[in-house]
């Protein structure tokens, strides 16, 4: 495997050795060449020795609708859908919906971190038993408490749906040998842990969103063509791995992902492999731990991620504070990324030069910014994505 992998690098790749930081822009001569032999080997790379494969046994996915009701003072239409993974690991999947909207709905779709809840301070919000609750029995369990993360109403007033579950609900984040959560309903006979080019919990909660597009798919009331898969941090690296395999996304939002994200590793500057795999075991595949200190044996470097995407539109941001997250790795691996786009006749970003902060660049299908500030996704940071969806999706 690793030889093949290796033969086709050698082959393909005509990198570059004067690059900086051992990651290179990707040049292939073709798009066929891509798609019949690149893609495809960058696909298997992630897969084998990043984020792991998702096991081959499926669990039964069932979905049912168990509330719906209005929102903001009856602007938006609130649905609650409970998604049944292997016949008992409920997730609760919320959707907003602007109420005057005519025809289907654009939507945005992103993990969140704390409970659905927690994204808009709407009493009717079924809280998971998963979720953290106040910090005393019985008191308000945070209502809205991440609202200037979803920027709900803005969102439902520029026509577009926003859709969430909650990472919980899916693989709690912490390491505990892969017992809780949807893993254990993929082991085969005897198995009790994933085997090391086996998914981790990004892995898991990538394919989670993608059953959330298979329930988006028969809901009459969404534009399942026009959805945007988003995430901000560890949830970021997520929507990346998502929308790498799931070509349904039809857009892709990378929101401060950082290491094992956007950031090329190879730069080592900020969180590190070795960092981000002793923090959170439990994120990536085992055979990702090959590479702690050891960036240089990567065969390729996070662009080639991102160029999984191709050419369906993404948009990698970075906020100025957060140089744990390397905004400089997130903007050159989208920059390293950009030859692939240009394959199919997109344009990807063009300027080598990082650019100044609050100022986004990339007319084209890959957007980039620099937002001035702390690790977060903001207000400000949706203005833009809704201004890129705008133009991708309706021309506008
Ligand atoms: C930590 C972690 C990052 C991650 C971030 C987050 O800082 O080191 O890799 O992106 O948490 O999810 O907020």
């Amino acid at each position: 495997m690793r030889l093949l992998l290796t033969f086709v690098a050698l082959c393909l790749l005509h990198t570059s050795t004067a690059q900086p930081y051992g990651a290179n822009p990707l040049e292939v001569a073709s798009k066929r060449e891509w798609q019949k032999k690149v893609r495809p080997a960058v696909m298997e790379f992630f897969q084998q020795e990043v984020y792991g494969i998702v096991p081959p046994s499926q669990p039964e996915v069932d979905f049912h609708i168990i509330d719906e009701g209005e929102a903001f003072g009856g602007k938006v239409k609130r649905r609650e859908v409970e998604m049944t993974i292997g016949g008992s690991t409920k997730a609760l999947i919320l959707i907003y919906l602007p109420a005057q909207h005519k025809g289907k709905v654009p939507v945005f779709l992103g993990m969140n971190f704390k409970g659905n809840h927690q994204i808009a301070a709407d009493p009717e919000v079924t809280i998971s038993d998963n979720a953290p609750r106040g910090k005393e029995l019985g008191t308000d369990p945070e209502r809205g408490a991440a609202a200037s993360r979803w920027t709900v109403e803005m969102l439902t007033e520029a026509g577009y749906g926003v859709v969430t579950i909650y990472r919980g609900d899916i693989d709690p984040d912490f390491d505990d040998g892969f017992r809780n959560g949807i893993h254990p309903h993929f082991y085969a006979e005897g198995q009790t842990s994933p085997y090391a080019h086996e998914w981790g919990t990004i892995g898991a909660w990538a394919w989670s969103l993608s059953r959330v597009m298979d329930y988006l798919e028969k809901d009459n009331d969404i534009d399942h063509k026009h959805v945007a898969v988003i995430g901000h941090s560890r949830l970021g690296k997520t929507a990346l791995w998502a929308g790498a395999q799931d070509s349904r996304f039809a857009m892709v939002i990378s929101n401060d992902s950082g290491c094992g994200g956007a950031a090329l590793s190879m730069r080592k500057h900020g969180e590190t492999v070795a960092a981000i795999n002793r923090n959170f075991p439990h994120w990536f595949c085992d055979n990702y731990n090959k590479y702690s200190n050891n960036e240089e044996e990567l065969w390729i470097d996070q662009q080639g991620l991102l160029a999984l995407i191709a050419p369906r539109p993404i948009y990698v941001a970075s906020a100025s504070l957060d140089d744990w997250a390397d905004p400089e790795g997130e903007f050159l691996a989208a920059l390293y990324a950009s030859p692939i786009y240009e394959l199919y006749g997109k344009k990807g970003l063009t300027s080598p030069t990082m650019p100044a902060v609050n100022t986004p660049v990339g007319d084209g299908h890959v957007g980039y910014h620099l937002r001035e500030g702390k690790h977060d996704i903001t207000a400000w940071d949706w203005a833009q994505y809704i201004k890129f969806a705008d133009r991708h999706f309706f021309g506008r």
